[in-house]
């Protein structure tokens, strides 16, 4: 397994546990450094890089990835690369299981939340709790699918500048965009660095994700939903609706934030995580 991992942690064992961070489209495990090195005592934090992004290649990982002409939606092309939910979220099973014990606690921001509750759903032995930030439970409308292709289309033209200047006002809050030009700048750079083989990859994986809004309700875990008060891209009235469907789920809402509420107001985001995680105690 080769899985390019950040890790860290107030406690090396883990006495309490493992919170697995699961990264956005078209980041890398690097976004999580604020709640790495947060964490509550006893508490062990990995970040994978996921297949395709920061310094994991698509095929350093085993597992077949299908290809554009399997998927079928246009957005990957014959023989190239669709990373799809499902085999993101078998690579992090594998993850759990060598890494952390054999479960873990599973935090995932926007594709990563579409990635953790694809792993509750192929995996739930794996999970012992859910935190689901800055994402939803639907799958893509038409609309949305065409945009993704549009996209597509602009990185192979283009490459990942015009994405970067396209995302960047949707993906942060106006108040994070007047004030924390240094925050803007990295999250722009961790654009630029994406690679347009994986972008494009993880599109098409996108595009083709299950729905598993009807499935919520049978979510039989500990589940914290955040959403950034001023995220424009799943806005807090869907995490509202999410929370509410899931048994035993709980809201938090980040102020000043928008869709990168980890990296936008990182104390808010994790005093949230870390009252979930005492509330959780230790465990396995
Ligand atoms: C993300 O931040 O991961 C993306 O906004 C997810 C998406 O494009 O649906």
């Amino acid at each position: 397994m080769n899985h390019s991992l950040h890790t860290a942690t107030g406690d090396p064992d883990g006495a309490q546990g493992t919170v697995v961070f699961i990264h956005g489209f078209p980041f890398d495990g690097s976004m999580w450094s604020p709640q790495l090195s947060a964490l509550p005592p006893g508490w062990r934090g990995i970040a994978p890089d996921l297949r395709g992004f920061g310094e994991t290649e698509i095929r350093d990982l085993p597992g077949e990835v299908p290809t554009g002409k399997r998927i079928g939606n246009r957005i990957a092309r014959g023989s190239e690369p669709v990373l799809t939910m499902a085999c993101f979220a078998r690579d992090i099973a594998q993850l759990i299981e060598e890494e952390a014990g054999g479960r873990a606690v599973v935090c995932g921001l926007s594709m990563g939340g579409y990635v953790a509750l694809e792993l509750w759903r192929r995996h739930p032995e794996r999970v012992r709790g859910l935190i689901l930030a800055d994402t939803r439970s639907e799958a893509d409308d038409d609309e949305g699918r065409e945009n993704r292709l549009r996209m597509a289309q602009t990185v192979r033209g283009k490459g990942m500048e015009p994405v970067a200047a396209a995302m960047l006002p949707s993906l942060l809050a106006p108040s994070t965009m007047e004030s924390e030009s240094d925050l803007e700048d990295r999250v722009r750079e961790m654009i630029l660095r994406a690679p347009p083989r994986s972008v494009i990859a993880a599109l098409a994986g996108m595009a083709a994700r299950h729905d598993a809004t009807t499935e919520l309700s049978s979510i039989q875990l500990p589940t914290l939903v955040i959403a950034g008060e001023d995220d424009a891209i799943t806005p807090p009235e869907g995490a509202r609706r999410m929370a509410d469907a899931i048994p035993d789920a709980e809201l938090a809402i980040v102020p000043g934030a928008g869709h990168v509420s980890n990296l936008e107001n990182p104390s808010a985001f994790n005093a949230s995580l870390t009252a979930f995680l005492e509330r959780l105690g230790p465990g396995s």
